[in-house]
C-alpha cells in the first residue's frame, strides 16, 4: 500500500454504538486511522476540524442522516469518496445514493471485513489519482496552460486563477468577452475542474432562437403541448442533471425567458411546456456574453435580479490584443491542433508573419487567429508559415514598423550613434522586413522609390570605398 493512503483517515460514521466501536476497530485494523462519529452532525463536526480521506457512513440515521450528509460533502466539492452501508433490503435506496450523489459504492451489513477493506483500498486510491492529476494540471497552469488553454500573459493567469477558484463550487458563473475570446473554453475548463466532470456539459445559445422555441429547448415539452410536440423532450434543463449547462449569449435572452430562467435557477425545479409536474434538476449554469449586461439592464433589456443570479462568480476575457505576449503560445498550440485535423507538418510562422500579427487589430480574437492559420496552414502544408501564405490583407498592411519591433541588434541606438548610420539601419530593416520589396518599404518609410534608390546606391558606394 502505497504510505500516502496508508496514513489515511476514515470517517465511520453510525449511530449504533456498538457498529460504531466493530467498524472503527475494522478501520484501524487495516491500517488507516479510524475518526468515529456517532450521528451525522458529529461527522459534520469531524469534516470541519479534521482532514478526512474517505467516509464509511451509515444510511438510515436519526436527525441529519447518511444522505444529507453525502449531499452536504458534495456541495462543498471537496470529492471525499464515501463508501454508504446498508441494511438487508434497501440496496436500491443505497443504489440510487450512489447514483445520484456519486458516492463511491455501497456496502450491505453485516460488513464483512475484507470486502470494506478492499472497497476502501480502492476509494483511497481514486482520491490519491484525482488529487495528482489536480496537481498536474495545477502545475500546467503556472506554465501557462489550462485544459485545452494556453497563455502565459498577466491577463491569462488572472483567467486561469478565476477558472480555478470558481471551478470546484456549483456556483452560477458569468463568462464575459469579445467574439473569439474562449469564452466557451472557458465554460468548459470549468466543467472538466468540477466534481461535475463526469456529467454531461451541455451549451445552447440563447441568440439562435425564437423565445418560444427557445423555452421548449430549454425546458423541454409534453406530447401535444404545441402542434408539432409529437411526443415528450426533455429540455436542456434535464439533459445537463448533474452536470453543467452553458447558456451562450445570454444577452440576446428575450425578456419572458429571462423570467422563467429566474425561476428555475431559483428553485431547481423545471415544468416542461404544457406539463404539470415539476422535476428536480441538480445543474450548474455558466452563461457567456459578449454584450454588457450592466448596460442593457440600465436599457431594460435585461432583468437585473437575473444578472445578479447569474454574476455570483464573473470571469471576463481579454480582447487578444490585451494578451499579444500569449501570441507565440497560441500559434504553437493552434498549430498543433491544424496540423493534426489537416494532416500537415506546419513547425512555427516566420518573424514577419509574427511581427505582422503583433500589428494586426483582430477583431474576431482567437478565432480570427484560427482561421487565418488554418488557411495557411493548408496552403503550407509544411514548414514555416511565410508572408505569402497568408490573406491579401495581412500582405498589403502598410503600417510602419513600430521601433521597438526592431532587433535593438540591427540598429546602432547608443549615444554618440551617428543619424546618417540609424537612417541606413533603419531603412535596411524595413525593407528586410518586406522581403525586399521596395516599393512597399518606400510607402512605408513616406519617400519616394526614387530616394529610397539613391539612399541604398549611397550604402553600397559607402562600403566598397
Ligand atoms: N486561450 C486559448 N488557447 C487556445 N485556444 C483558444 C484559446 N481561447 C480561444 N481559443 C480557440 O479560439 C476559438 C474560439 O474560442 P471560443 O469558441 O471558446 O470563443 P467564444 O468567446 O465562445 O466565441 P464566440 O463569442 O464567437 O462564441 C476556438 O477554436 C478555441 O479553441
Ligand atoms: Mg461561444
Amino acid at each position: 500500500m502505497n504510505s500516502s493512503i496508508s496514513r489515511a483517515r476514515v470517517l465511520v460514521v453510525e449511530d449504533d454504538d456498538e457498529q460504531l466501536t466493530d467498524l472503527g476497530q475494522m478501520v484501524a485494523s487495516f491500517g488507516y486511522t479510524a475518526v468515529p462519529a456517532s450521528s451525522g452532525n458529529r461527522a459534520l463536526e469531524a469534516l470541519s476540524s479534521t482532514k478526512i480521506d474517505a467516509v464509511v457512513t451509515d444510511l438510515v440515521m436519526p436527525g441529519f442522516d447518511g444522505l444529507s450528509l453525502l449531499r452536504h460533502i458534495k456541495e462543498r466539492g471537496d470529492a471525499i469518496p464515501s463508501i454508504v452501508l446498508t441494511a438487508f433490503g434497501s440496496i436500491d435506496k443505497a443504489m440510487s445514493v450512489v447514483l445520484d450523489l456519486k458516492a463511491f459504492w455501497f456496502l450491505e451489513k453485516p460488513v464483512q471485513p475484507k470486502v470494506l477493506k478492499a472497497l476502501l483500498e480502492r476509494a483511497l486510491l481514486q482520491k490519491n489519482l484525482i488529487a495528482q492529476t489536480d496537481l498536474m494540471s495545477r502545475h500546467l497552469s503556472h506554465q501557462g496552460v489550462l485544459c485545452d488553454m494556453v497563455g502565459s500573459s498577466p491577463a491569462m493567469a488572472q483567467v486561469f486563477y478565476a477558472i480555478r477558484q470558481a471551478a470546484p463550487a456549483s456556483v452560477s458563473v458569468l463568462v464575459t468577452g469579445k467574439s473569439g475570446t474562449g469564452k466557451e473554453l472557458v465554460a468548459r475548463a470549468i466543467h472538466r475542474l468540477s466534481p461535475r466532470a463526469g456529467g454531461p456539459f451541455v451549451a445552447i445559445n440563447c441568440a439562435a432562437l425564437p423565445a418560444t422555441l427557445m423555452e421548449s429547448e430549454l425546458f423541454g415539452y409534453e406530447k401535444g403541448a404545441f402542434t408539432g410536440a409529437l411526443e415528450r423532450r426533455a429540455g436542456c434543463f434535464e439533459q445537463a442533471d448533474g452536470g453543467t449547462l452553458l447558456l451562450d449569449e445570454i444577452g440576446e435572452m428575450a425578456p419572458e425567458t429571462q423570467a422563467k430562467l429566474l425561476r428555475v435557477l431559483e428553485d431547481s425545479k423545471v415544468r416542461r411546456l404544457g406539463g404539470k409536474a415539476e422535476t428536480q434538476v441538480d445543474v450548474r449554469v455558466i452563461a457567456a456574453t459578449n454584450c454588457d449586461l450592466e448596460s442593457a439592464v440600465t436599457k431594460q433589456k435585461f432583468r437585473e435580479d437575473l444578472l445578479y443570479r447569474l454574476k455570483v462568480f464573473a470571469i471576463p476575457l481579454p480582447p487578444l490584443t490585451e494578451r499579444l505576449h500569449d501570441l507565440p503560445e497560441l500559434i504553437a498550440a493552434i498549430l498543433a491542433t491544424l496540423n493534426k485535423k489537416h494532416g500537415c507538418r506546419v513547425t512555427d510562422v516566420s518573424d514577419e508573419v509574427l511581427w505582422r500579427f503583433k500589428q494586426h487589430r483582430w477583431p474576431g480574437n482567437i478565432r480570427e487567429l484560427r482561421n487565418v492559420l488554418e488557411r495557411a496552414t493548408i496552403i503550407a502544408n509544411e514548414g514555416t508559415i511565410e508572408l505569402r501564405h497568408l490573406p491579401g490583407g495581412f500582405q498589403s498592411d502598410f503600417a510602419p514598423p513600430p521601433v521597438d519591433s526592431l532587433e535593438s541588434g540591427d540598429l546602432p541606438i547608443q549615444p554618440g550613434a551617428k543619424l546618417s548610420d540609424l537612417e541606413e539601419a533603419y531603412i535596411r530593416r524595413t525593407l528586410k522586413l518586406n522581403a525586399n520589396n521596395k516599393r512597399k518599404t518606400a510607402e512605408i518609410l513616406g519617400i519616394s522609390e526614387r530616394t529610397l534608390y539613391s539612399r541604398l546606391a549611397e550604402y553600397e558606394s559607402r562600403q566598397t570605398v
